[in-house]
């Protein structure tokens, strides 16, 4: 892992994960990650602002060695989860008198999962300073951002921030800064829908908080740094704002057909309605296009076929993760087809209890549709279509 230069007292060291596809043994990464740790020289101090993976101890200490300080002084931990605090014990052990500085929280979290003592910590309050000589850092508590102890590190004479998790992406490469393309957009959008979403009330609150700081550098702990700092955080005013976009997201399973037909004629109308629409076909889909589509879209209709009374299973687990994702949806709807009996609304509405949409007449038909349920669908489509008018 080569050591990328920030500047003249700023590397990266973190190691890029190339070829990892899964995270938290669910969420697809379909271009790797990273996870990067940042050293800050300052004329008397050195802090290390978080570690990197524990499955990749011989790549960070290759990092570290090839660092031009010989001493850590500091360790900063901005957050407790393991990607990024797991070498914090290789690095103690390194530079012998390191201390780890965090939140009383993130203390009481790293001493449950790692082997560090309570001696290694120096405890930090919310806005508390750490000078490093001619270097100060800021710290700033960012709670559920997305764990209880998340904080931001701003380096106040560079207006640098690192805000570790929060406005980062599983994104590898070997490039230093965001080219601002649409690529990146779209994985810091997948990595705002997976891990962020379910927390928008208190990300659009530490999002005030940095834009008030006004960074000029944003160094996340996964992928590439902003040095354009607007790109990301009107990225996400918008995301974790109110406003919807008008889009109708149509997750789908089927097994013989008939959903498939539903699916089709729901689209035709919604094009020839002229309103956007997706259909998702969840049994080929990863899970992280969904979670990107839903971020902003206004309407999602579930199409699933009835299996054993309730939602074919694969569609019943993606209603529970949408449901724990929590979209600013504002409409649901639903079609199911069914053999001989069905109880998937009631179960839908179960299983996605926590989201504040309004649900819209859900269908049931009965095997292939006949042309009693295209003209029901049909009244749907313009039942959904006029309250986006209204
Ligand atoms: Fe990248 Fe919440 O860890």
């Amino acid at each position: 892992m080569a050591i990328k230069k920030i500047s003249d007292t700023i590397y990266n060291i973190g190691v890029i994960d190339w070829s990892r596809r899964l995270f938290d043994e669910l969420i697809p990464l379909p271009d790797g990650t990273s996870y990067n740790a940042y050293l800050v020289v300052g004329s008397e101090k050195t802090a290390l602002i978080d570690t990197s993976d524990p499955s990749k101890p011989e790549e960070f200490r290759r990092g570290l060695e090839g660092l031009p300080v010989k001493k850590v002084d500091y360790v900063i931990a901005n957050h407790a989860e393991q990607d990024h605090s797991g070498l914090i014990p290789l690095v103690l052990k390194k530079y012998p008198g390191a201390k780890v500085v965090t939140n009383e929280k993130c203390k009481e979290i790293l001493l449950e999962h790692l082997p560090l003592k309570t001696e290694d910590f120096i405890v930090v309050s919310d806005g508390q300073t750490l000078s490093l000589g001619n270097k100060t850092l800021r710290f700033f508590f960012a709670p559920w951002v997305h764990w209880p102890e998340t904080m931001l590190t701003f380096l106040v004479e560079d207006r640098i921030l690192f805000p570790c998790d929060f406005l980062g992406s599983h994104y590898a490469t070997s490039e230093v800064y965001s080219d601002d393309s649409q690529r990146i957009y779209r994985a810091a959008k997948r990595y705002y829908a997976e891990i962020m979403m379910p927390f928008r009330s208190f990300v659009q609150k530490h999002l005030a908080t940095v834009r008030g700081l006004d960074p000029v550098l944003i160094c996340p702990s996964h992928g590439p740094v902003y040095k354009n700092p607007n790109f990301i955080l009107s990225a996400y005013e918008s995301w974790v704002s109110d406003d919807v976009e008008p889009r109708v997201l149509i997750p789908y399973i089927s097994m013989h057909g008939s959903t498939e037909a539903i699916v089709d004629h729901l689209v035709n109308a919604f094009v020839q309605k002229k309103m956007e629409v997706i259909p998702l076909n969840m049994s080929v889909s990863d899970l992280g296009e969904l979670a990107i589509d839903i971020v902003d879209a206004s309407t999602l209709l579930f199409a699933t076929p009835t299996m054993l009374l309730g939602p074919h299973p694969q569609m019943l687990y993606t209603m529970v993760l949408t449901n724990a994702l929590k979209p600013k949806t504002k409409y649901l709807s639903l079609v199911t087809s069914y053999g001989w009996g069905t109880k998937v609304v009631e179960a839908a509405k179960g299983a996605l209890g926590n989201l504040k949409a309004e649900w819209v007449d859900p269908i049931t038909i009965k095997g292939f549709p006949k042309a009693k349920d295209y003209e029901a669908m049909d009244r749907l489509v313009d039942l959904i279509v006029k309250k986006h008018h209204t």
